[in-house]
């Protein structure tokens, strides 16, 4: 890639500044309840404190609107953070953790770092100088260190002062290894994918997605089109949708986005057939119709249905490249989870495929389903992958030095 690699760094004896995503969850007794973007940057730590960097951590958690927020501090992220070096570095490791991002604390212990020692900073958000990147924050911020890396992918789109400000500031900024992972993966399958390419997009509004759709609409083979939003497409082809949820402001662009796929000859799949219920809950009854009867005035669709899901398997059964981003249906409660459950299982079932899966519910329904490890690549960024197949430059990617 054109920008500076961690593994172009000279990281001996040298305080690195490390964007991290640590935006995990926590559970009212603070405990993190899902680790995995702290296990998906331990390839990075792991690597610059085995180069003998002095590490310096730091991270957002939630939106703490620039004000200490005690249910939102990183400090139980340092506890868990520690006992995963422990078992990846196979030794006692301590992870030290200022409670404050910038001052006096933060300076004093970032300078008395050892070459291999690891410090946590204190939620970066805290200040709203973060969000706002301003340039003395950044500096401050900058002055903790010598080099800086960022892998916070899943944080590339904000350009913020621990993203974007800080780069000017340290004579190097480069990326760190699941920063490259993610824009490798991300990269190659916009610009160079192996075809078929099949894009699956679900969620509940066109709205969100449309960029995502108009710029796949230019490489992809097939765009498979599940979840609410499906409704909004329907709509505009003239269906009857009973009290499924839609965008009526959208009907237009809907139509004009079909439009697009015609003339380009990108095959664009519609429910054919959907899961009906009176209204969305776990209990009640739920039943099958093809999407070419009306819908009754009293119900809405929430899952596609069976013969959807065989159409949507053929294209995912000869896809080379597929990219999924949107649940099918309501797939948290079991009425509505098996079109959604069913698509990550045919996403998986091809072994021939680049596989890539980003945006929270995707990802949590890929787990759900039990089949993450067959997926190739399960990205940490929701909003940044989003944004990412949107065509959009990420600034946090774009603040890195030019190799
Ligand atoms: C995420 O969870 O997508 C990232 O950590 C970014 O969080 P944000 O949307 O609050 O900026």
């Amino acid at each position: 890639m054109a920008k500076l690699s961690i593994k172009d760094l000279q990281l001996k004896g040298k305080r690195v500044f490390m964007r991290v995503d640590f935006n995990v969850p926590l559970d009212d007794a603070g405990h993190v309840t899902d680790d995995t973007r702290i296990r998906e940057t331990l390839p990075t730590i792991e690597y610059a404190l085995r180069q003998g960097a002095r590490l310096i951590l730091a991270s957002h958690l939630g939106r703490p609107k620039g004000k200490f927020n005690a249910a939102m501090s990183l400090k139980p992220v340092a506890e868990r953070l520690r006992i995963l070096l422990d078992q990846q570095l196979d030794s006692a490791c301590n992870v030290g953790f200022a409670t404050d991002c910038i001052g006096v604390q933060a300076e004093e212990m970032a300078n008395n770092l050892e070459a291999g020692q690891t410090l946590l900073l204190e939620n970066l958000r805290f200040h709203p100088e973060e969000e706002r990147n301003d340039p003395e924050f950044a500096k401050k911020l900058a002055s903790l260190a010598e080099l800086y890396v960022n892998d916070a992918f899943g944080s590339a789109h904000r350009a913020h002062a621990s993203t974007e400000g800080i780069t000017h500031f340290i004579p190097k900024a480069a990326a760190g290894l699941l920063m490259e992972k993610e824009l490798q993966y991300l990269g190659k399958a916009l610009e160079d994918p192996h075809h078929p390419f099949v894009a699956i997009i679900g969620g509940a509004k066109v709205s969100d997605k449309i960029e995502v759709i108009r710029n796949l609409l230019n490489k992809v083979d097939a765009i498979l089109i599940g979840g609410a939003m499906a409704y909004t497409f329907l709509k505009s082809q003239g269906a009857q949708i009973g009290k499924s949820l839609v965008e009526d402001d959208r009907l237009d662009l809907a139509k004009q986005l079909l439009a697009e796929a015609k003339q380009k000859k990108v095959r664009f799949l519609l429910p054919v057939d959907h899961v009906l219920a009176d209204k969305m809950d776990a209990r009640a009854e739920a039943k099958v119709i093809s999407t070419s009867e009306p819908v009754p005035a009293d119900q809405m669709g929430l899952d596609i249905g069976p013969a959807t899901v065989e159409a949507f398997a053929s294209e995912i059964k000869n896809a080379r490249t597929i990219v999924w981003n949107g649940p099918m249906g309501v797939f948290e409660m079991a009425p509505f989870a098996q079109g959604t459950m069913k698509i990550a299982q045919a996403v998986a079932g091809n072994c021939d495929a680049i596989s890539i899966v980003g945006g929270g519910d995707s990802v949590a329904a890929v787990h759900a389903a039990g089949v993450a490890d067959k997926i190739t690549h399960i990205s940490t960024g929701g909003g940044a992958s989003l944004e990412f197949l949107e065509g959009k430059k990420l600034p946090g990617v774009e603040a890195l030095t030019n190799k």
